[in-house]
């Protein structure tokens, strides 16, 4: 199974994503989670990306992709992936459909978890206290739902020309949200490779 996630910040994307890549046996690929790596370990990418982070703002999209490709490839080859926060530009969604065509691991659907606003604020200042994200400040979670809805939302339009999107009510609970997605994934044709 190859599969995108997308949704605004808080909308279960990683919550998700761990659930359908153990359920279908692919990799998950977090880049928000890898990023927050790189600073963690004081990598040259992590000092380039901190102020990104902390802010809310996207990393470049050169950096994002040059980070993830190699991974998605081999996951690719593993068993499938589940993306989770990528792609998140037209840029990006551009760039990773003509790698993927070339290399022949285009995407078999694009989930979108929908959620409302003032909800996912609530689930992200109650994780604040547990995670101490930088980036779950009530500030900085404004931020993210308005750079969501200017640079990531029109992916939505993007996977739906292409007839891969699946749109799922990420208000209901996590375990219904899971069955929902795998529902509509078990009922999605899985061509070998010609379209994200
Ligand atoms: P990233 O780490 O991807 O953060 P995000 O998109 O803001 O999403 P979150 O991790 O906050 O939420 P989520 O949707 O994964 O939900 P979760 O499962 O955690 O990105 C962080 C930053 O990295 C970006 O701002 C940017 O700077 C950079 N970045 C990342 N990708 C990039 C890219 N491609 N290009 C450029 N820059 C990039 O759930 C949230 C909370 O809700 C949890 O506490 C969870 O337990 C709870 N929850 C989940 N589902 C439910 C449910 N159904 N009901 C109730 N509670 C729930």
């Amino acid at each position: 199974m190859r599969v995108v996630l997308i949704g605004p910040p808080g909308s279960g994307k990683g919550t998700q994503a761990v659930r359908l890549a153990k359920h279908y046996g692919a990799v998950h690929i977090a880049a928000g989670d890898l990023l927050r790596a790189e600073l963690a370990a004081g990598t040259e990418l992590g000092l380039r990306v901190q102020q990104y982070l902390s802010s809310g703002d996207l990393v470049p999209d050169d950096l994002v992709v040059a980070l993830l490709w190699g991974r998605i490839v081999e996951a690719a080859r593993d068993g499938g992936y589940v993306l989770d926060g990528f792609p998140r530009t037209a840029g990006q969604a551009e760039a990773a459909y003509r790698m993927a065509l070339e290399a022949g691991v285009t995407a078999h659907a694009a989930v979108y978890l929908d959620g409302d606003s003032d909800a996912l604020v609530a689930r992200m200042l109650a994780r604040a206290h547990v995670d101490g994200r930088v980036d779950d400040t009530a500030e900085v979670i404004a931020h993210r739902l308005a750079v969501f809805a200017e640079q990531t939302a029109p992916l939505v339009d993007y996977y739906e020309r292409r007839g891969l999107l699946i749109r799922i009510d990420a208000m209901l609970p996590a375990d219904e949200v899971t069955k929902a997605i795998i529902k509509a994934l078990d009922a999605t044709e899985r061509p070998d490779a010609t379209r994200e």
